[in-house]
């Protein structure tokens, strides 16, 4: 964990929508992104969720993430692109516990979360898609649906042992299991609930994967290339989806390699180079971007 890690009750306040300790312009991303940074904090005066202030993350020689500053307001579908290497999924690493960052700071509702676990973010609704793990293969769909993060008590033996709290316990897994069917059926995988986890495409795991984060009941979700291999009708599904839980106030901040995806559906968007903020602005704004196109070697954006 870094010496910074001072602050811990940064509350966001209306206005410039930094937390009242925080002055905008102390945010260190370079002119150009600090002034975008600032233009989008006054275009939508909503909270910010998540919070990054100078993250860093070497391996060895490697700086991976060298630096790194920038917010994400809640209800927004962010996009996170930069070419190859860039330091988006060190970045998601850092921000949802997998990797400690070398230094800088992470706040998540405006409560420092740099150096907690996984599990620690995740509780307190910050919470990145996994792949389903072999292991969950062999189970159904609706099986994997139950055994999502969550905090359920009918974990606990002693609970469900316990007479008196064994109703309790009957109720919350009804519960989950009724929410595991509301959400199955909102991503049209219902039909599916009794089929192993390992038979579905490739686009239906991708599904799967965000509906099994949902059971956690987040408010903000890193979904790193989760439109990776699936196919066309999937993925408007997947993307009609998160815009659908962005309406109801979910979050999410989204890496994805897909051009014509980011571009259509995230706002607004940050771009990494060589783990550094290149720029923050809307499709038009980064479309148009000379730094950005140069960052891309001339590639289609
Ligand atoms: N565990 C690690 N050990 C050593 N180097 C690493 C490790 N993880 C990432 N790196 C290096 O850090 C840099 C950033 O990698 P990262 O995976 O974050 O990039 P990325 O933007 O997600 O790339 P991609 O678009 O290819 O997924 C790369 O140079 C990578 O080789
Ligand atoms: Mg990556």
């Amino acid at each position: 964990m870094s010496d910074t890690n001072t602050n811990t009750d940064a509350e966001s306040v209306p206005g410039n929508g930094f937390p009242a300790d925080i002055d905008a312009s102390e945010i260190d991303v370079g002119e150009r992104a600090e002034s975008a940074v600032e233009r989008n904090a006054k275009r939508t005066p909503r909270g910010l969720v998540l919070r990054v202030q100078d993250l860093q993350k070497t391996f060895g020689g490697i700086r991976a993430v060298d630096g790194v500053s920038f917010a994400v307001e809640e209800g927004t579908l962010t996009g996170l692109i930069g070419p190859n290497g860039a330091g988006k999924s060190t970045t998601f690493n850092c921000i949802t516990g997998a990797l400690t960052p070398t230094n800088g700071i992470v706040y998540f509702n405006g409560e420092e979360v740099t150096g907690q676990s996984p599990h620690e973010i995740a509780n307190r609704g910050l919470i990145r898609t996994f792949q389903i793990a072999r292991e969950l293969e062999e189970m159904t769909v609706l099986e994997n649906m139950m055994l999502a993060p969550g905090g359920q008590s009918g974990e606990s033996l002693i609970r469900a042992v316990t007479p008196g709290l064994r109703a309790d316990v009957v109720r919350q897994e009804r519960a989950i299991r009724d929410r595991a069917w509301e959400l199955l059926e909102r991503f049209e995988l219902d039909h599916l609930a009794g089929e192993y986890a390992g038979s579905l495409s490739g686009g239906q795991r991708k599904l799967l994967e965000l509906a099994r984060a949902l059971m956690a009941d987040p408010e903000m979700i890193l979904l790193d290339e989760p439109l990776a291999g699936v196919n066309p009708t999937l993925e408007t599904k997947l993307l009609e989806r998160l815009h659908e839980l962005c309406a109801s106030g979910y979050t999410f901040l989204l890496v994805e390699h897909d051009m014509d995806v980011i571009m259509n559906h995230c706002d607004p968007i940050i771009v990494m180079h060589q783990g550094s903020i290149l720029t923050v602005g809307s499709s038009e704004e980064i479309r148009v971007d000379e730094q950005v196109i140069e960052a891309y070697l001339g590639a289609d954006i």
